[in-house]
């Protein structure tokens, strides 16, 4: 598993940052404190143990992110609509971990999925537009954290094919998280 230890920055965005970064930043900020959230849901609702321990170990490493971009993204720059990203992420967590394992990793390894995405964009304009930014490492440590998430969650969930209902849930939450960052790269 990766760490942040030595890519963790020392310094917060500011004025200084182009518009785009900014609103990116806003937008990592407000997704890991929604996957602190979806995990706390997880570990709240599951009677699972094999659940509970998958997702109080995911849970510190997201905490841990929180922590690393918290110290980036200053108060004033963050998200004003924090409670609705924690409702949001309380039922992407929480509803899937009433249905059970099946449910629980493949909306996890939807919503990593997408992180996974959303991190590489970011690093990908960055190598472009702010290669010296001292953003890249520690976005990419992010990123592997987020795709170890994603593979243990798919290999976990060792299932061949989703039901119905299941696709449609995980189609959802997508389409949630696509909506959601938008939201948050904006206010
Ligand atoms: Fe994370
Ligand atoms: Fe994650």
């Amino acid at each position: 598993m990766n760490t942040l230890t030595g890519t963790r920055s020392d310094r917060s965005v500011g004025d200084a940052e182009p518009g785009w970064l900014l609103r990116e930043l806003r937008s990592d900020h407000a997704g890991e404190y929604g996957a602190v959230a979806i995990y706390q849901a997880i570990l709240a609702l599951s009677r699972d143990p094999e659940i509970k321990d998958f997702a109080r170990r995911h849970m510190h490493t997201e905490i841990r992110h929180l922590g690393a971009v918290e110290q980036l993204v200053p108060e004033w720059q963050r998200s004003r609509l924090l409670p609705l990203w924690k409702l949001a992420a309380w039922t992407t967590g929480g509803l899937p971990a009433l249905f059970g394992p099946r449910a629980v990793y493949a909306t996890i390894q939807s919503v990593e999925a997408f992180v996974d995405r959303h991190y590489s964009s970011q690093i990908d304009r960055l190598e472009v537009e702010q290669p010296d930014s001292g953003l890249i490492p520690l976005l990419s440590s992010l990123r592997d954290d987020e795709i170890a998430h994603r593979d243990e969650a798919a290999a976990l969930g060792q299932e061949t094919g989703l039901s119905l209902p299941l696709s449609i849930w995980c189609g959802l939450v997508e389409r949630g998280s696509e909506i959601a960052v938008n939201l948050a790269r904006r206010c």
